[in-house]
């Protein structure tokens, strides 16, 4: 079964002024078409990893063969990271998050405020290219970040809202500014989709 692009539930245009058209046209038409394309050569003849959903072949890494392992890495964490962070933002999102999610942020990092401050400052810290994420890790909320594509599930942990900081996900409008991305991309997270990953995380079904 070959892995898809998945289409975006809102406009290239509906995260304006916060994430920019063209970068959101570059983004998804061009990079994670790229990292969903290289998955499937790379899984070319690979009868036994056909049927298992990106999570699993991300969860299994150590168990593929090595020859593909690194482009597994690289475009299958590519794919299953972007097609996360898509449904992770929303137009007219943003805020504050309510509920259990709330209450266990409250609890790990003191204050919503002190939680933002910390996904920001892995962002910042990530030397180059990629993320920072809120995991669920020994069913703790923890804040980690990875190189390139590599994916928490990778290492046993659910990943519950991660944000990308590869130049690509924000050059064209905040050029080398990578702390204004940062702070602006919190005005477009879908509280609701965390809120739901973090149930599902807790419930073991991520
Ligand atoms: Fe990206």
């Amino acid at each position: 079964m070959a892995h898809t692009l998945p289409n975006l539930a809102y406009a290239h245009n509906a995260l304006e002024p916060f994430i920019d058209t063209m970068t959101m046209e570059i983004h998804h038409g061009r990079h994670h078409k790229a990292y969903v394309d290289n998955l499937n050569k790379a899984l070319e003849g690979q009868a036994a990893l056909a049927s298992k959903s990106i999570e699993q072949l991300l969860r299994e890494i150590n168990q593929a063969p090595d020859s593909i392992r690194q482009a597994l890495i690289n475009n299958g964490g590519g794919h299953a990271n972007h097609t996360m962070f898509w449904e992770l933002m929303a137009p007219g999102a943003g805020g504050e998050p309510t509920g259990p999610l709330a209450d266990d942020i409250k609890a790990t990092f003191t204050d919503f405020a002190s939680f933002k401050a910390q996904v920001n400052d892995a962002g910042m810290k990530r030397f180059g290219s990629g993320w920072s994420w809120l995991v669920l890790a020994d069913n703790k909320l923890k804040i980690v970040s990875t190189a390139n594509q590599e994916s928490p599930y990778m290492t046993g942990q659910a990943p519950i809202l991660g944000v990308d900081v590869w130049e690509h996900a924000y050059y064209l409008k905040y050029q080398n500014k990578r702390a204004d991305y940062l702070n602006a991309w919190w005005s477009v997270v879908n509280w609701k989709v965390v809120a739901q990953r973090h149930a599902m995380a807790l419930a073991g079904k991520l």
